[in-house]
């Protein structure tokens, strides 16, 4: 690991990779991905067979540690989550203070960077970057941002519909308790619809990893000098926060509305190709090929249509997928529909926030935060810049310049 010269003079190689579409700044265990033929495996397992079988708390015991949990690991990590899950009140009154038009992943944003506040003893800046060499200590922080993370964007949205904060409840399991915070106004007697919640178990599931992200980099980035696990979380989620990624499903939906009616997709799919803008929930870095995630969720949404009844949108939906396959501009460039297409119908018809992959992809953003942690190759990261500025240059007083 040692950076590649010659001579003294030499400054070494410097690969220029805008995006780092040929960069690997780590090596990682967690999830696996081929592009070309569509596969997405986390510790080994296909995603789509973790779908059928799983539910996420048992695929975020996976990903952090590596294996599926004994009977009796799972109810005392879903118990650890559960016990973890109460927000501290100082971040729901901040929650409370923020605007009425708050965007849910903006204020988890916040409120997850805002838990590294809370939590000082956890915190490399204030503790040493000794601290999370404690198995226990980072045992502690992963399940307090588990349990948290829903919390927090529950509230955030309530928050936009000028409703109080509602806390989860311990008999609820970890998709249950989101529909019931979003749901149920505070009643306790509230009874998530089983089916939904399974549906969202499952997006969680399909969201929950996806190697070196966009997010999961950033999180990963701020996380290797040395800070503490929350900031790093917030920074994941801010960067998923982004159009181009998490950000596109409400990207997606808000693109089917301005579309409107099928009769409108022709000149829609014009100005796609004439790079007026982009298809949301279309393309993908790595797959170059059908998204594995979007094929069962697609399948979802149909579950989700069959109990809430056939949003006019999805047709839209339908018929924009159906007319971008068979474009040549979409074909040449292997542009498929991605996880993102029809999670946002989902969302819609259930009325849950868009926040939920953010909450979803957190479990990831701790795998890989607790992997750089043993990971002797870590080092902090910082990529070069090919500079295009000025020679040297003298300063010159005000009145000099012209
Ligand atoms: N609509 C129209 N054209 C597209 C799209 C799209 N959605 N995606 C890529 N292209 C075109 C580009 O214009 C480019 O064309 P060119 O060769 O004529 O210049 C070519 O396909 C390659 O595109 P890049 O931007 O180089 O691909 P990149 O890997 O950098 O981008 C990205 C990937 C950001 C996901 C892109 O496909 C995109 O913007 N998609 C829409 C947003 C979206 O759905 N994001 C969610 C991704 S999944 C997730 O993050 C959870």
């Amino acid at each position: 690991l040692k950076k590649i010269t010659t001579g003294k003079d030499d400054k070494g190689l410097n690969l220029y990779d805008p995006g780092y579409l040929n960069t690997a700044p780590v090596r990682s265990s967690i999830s696996y991905i081929d592009g070309d033929e569509g596969i997405l495996r986390y510790r080994g397992y296909p995603v789509e067979e973790l779908a059928e079988k799983s539910t996420y708390t048992e695929v975020t015991y996976l990903l952090i540690y590596g294996n599926l949990p004994s009977q009796r690991q799972l109810a005392d990590w879903e118990f650890a989550i559960s016990q973890n899950s109460a927000v501290p009140q100082g971040v729901l009154d901040m929650i409370q203070s923020m605007p009425n038009d708050v965007h849910p992943v903006g204020a988890l944003v916040t409120a997850m960077s805002a838990l590294s506040i809370f939590y000082p003893d956890a915190n490399p800046s204030l503790m040493g970057l000794g601290v999370y060499k404690s198995k226990q200590v980072r045992d502690k922080q992963i399940v307090r941002v588990l349990g948290q993370a829903p919390t927090i964007a529950a509230a955030a949205y309530l928050r936009k519909a000028g409703k109080p904060p509602v806390q989860p409840l311990s008999n609820l399991s970890y998709s249950e308790n989101f529909l019931y915070m979003v749901e149920s106004m505070g009643d306790r007697s509230y009874k998530p619809n089983p089916r939904l919640a399974r549906v969202l178990d499952i997006l969680f599931i399909l969201q929950a990893e996806h190697e070196m992200n966009c997010s999961t980099a950033a999180a990963r980035h701020l996380s290797s000098s040395g800070g503490d696990v929350y900031t790093a979380v917030s920074g994941g989620v801010g960067a998923i926060y982004g159009p181009l990624h998490g950000g596109a499903v409400e990207a997606t939906i808000n693109m089917l509305s301005e579309i409107g009616t099928v009769e409108n997709i022709p000149e829609f799919i014009e100005s796609v190709k004439n790079k007026k803008r982009r298809l949301s929930g279309f393309g993908h870095r790595i797959y170059k090929n059908y998204d594995p995630r979007g094929k069962v969720v697609k399948k979802l949404a149909d579950e989700v249509f069959s109990i809430l009844g056939r949003d006019p949108l999805v047709e839209v939906g339908d018929a924009l997928e159906k007319a971008a396959l068979s474009d040549e501009y979409f074909v040449k460039r292997k542009l498929y529909p991605n996880v993102d297409f029809y999670s946002g119908l989902i969302n819609r018809a259930m009325g849950i926030p868009s926040s939920f992959t953010a909450v979803s992809r957190i479990a990831g953003y701790l795998s890989h935060w607790r992997e750089s942690l043993d990971d002797p190759d870590t080092k902090i990261m910082r990529p070069q810049q090919v500079y295009t500025g000025a020679g040297i240059r003298h300063y010159e007083t005000v009145r000099e310049r012209t």
